[in-house]
């Protein structure tokens, strides 16, 4: 049976609104494969350090030459390319701070994207190396971003997403956003409410089937 990886990047834990839509998506998973491992990394400033000069010395030194700090920083390093390799379906929940992710997610991100693991340079470029898998992504913001929004060129968050995303091989990726949070009540209402239909219209992973 698959394996689920659910990720959370939110300050707000579980009164975030992009981790309520998103666990949505988890439970249509689960209910259309009950055998699914689902993990869970919840990202916070406590939970995800960035990546630091003892994990990028760490991977360049053979594993006996490491020092404690080095072998303490490739072993997390490690376990979070794990956990995204080991994933058929990864479930992305992402607020919109400051037009971008989090900082908690571009440091995930550092960790995940690693050469030689994760991408490889080819003599015909760069090749992301975790292909097959599909990405569910919600992100929430607290004003409007797409349509005709003329704030939409200050989304620095999707187009960030899938481009990284894309760069490490993965193009099965469906966006919901979770928009008009910071508007008044009414609005951020109906910008849940519109964000659990879209969730509730994407079809249960293939990928977790296999
Ligand atoms: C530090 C911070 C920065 C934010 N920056 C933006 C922003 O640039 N644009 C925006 O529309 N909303 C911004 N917001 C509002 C959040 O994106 C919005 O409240 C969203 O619903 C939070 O998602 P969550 O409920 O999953 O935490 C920001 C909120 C915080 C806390």
């Amino acid at each position: 049976m698959g394996s689920l990886l659910f990720v959370t990047s939110s300050l707000m834990g579980e009164k975030s609104r992009s981790r309520q839509v998103a666990a949505d998506y988890v439970a249509i998973a689960r209910a259309a494969n009950p055998g699914v491992t689902v993990v869970e990394r919840h990202l916070t400033p406590d939970t995800i350090p960035h990546l630091g000069m003892d994990a990028l010395a760490g991977f360049g030194a053979a594993p006996d030459a490491r020092s404690p700090a080095q072998t303490a920083a490739v072993a997390f390093a490690d376990a979070i390319i794990e956990e995204v390799e080991a994933a058929d379906t990864i479930v992305l929940a992402a607020p919109m701070y400051n037009f971008s992710v989090p900082s908690t997610l571009k440091a995930w991100l550092d960790h995940v994207a690693r050469a030689g693991r994760t991408f490889k340079y080819t003599a015909n470029g760069p090749e992301g190396q975790l292909k097959g898998k599909r990405v569910i992504v919600v992100v929430s913001r607290g004003g409007f971003y797409t349509g005709d929004s003329p704030f939409k060129g200050m989304d620095f968050q999707e187009p960030y997403l899938r481009a990284v995303l894309g760069f490490l091989g993965i193009t099965d990726v469906s966006f919901v956003q979770v928009e008009g949070q910071g508007i008044g009540p009414d609005v951020a209402a109906k910008g849940l409410a519109a964000a659990r239909t879209a969730i509730a219209t994407l079809a249960p992973s293939a990928q977790l089937a296999a």
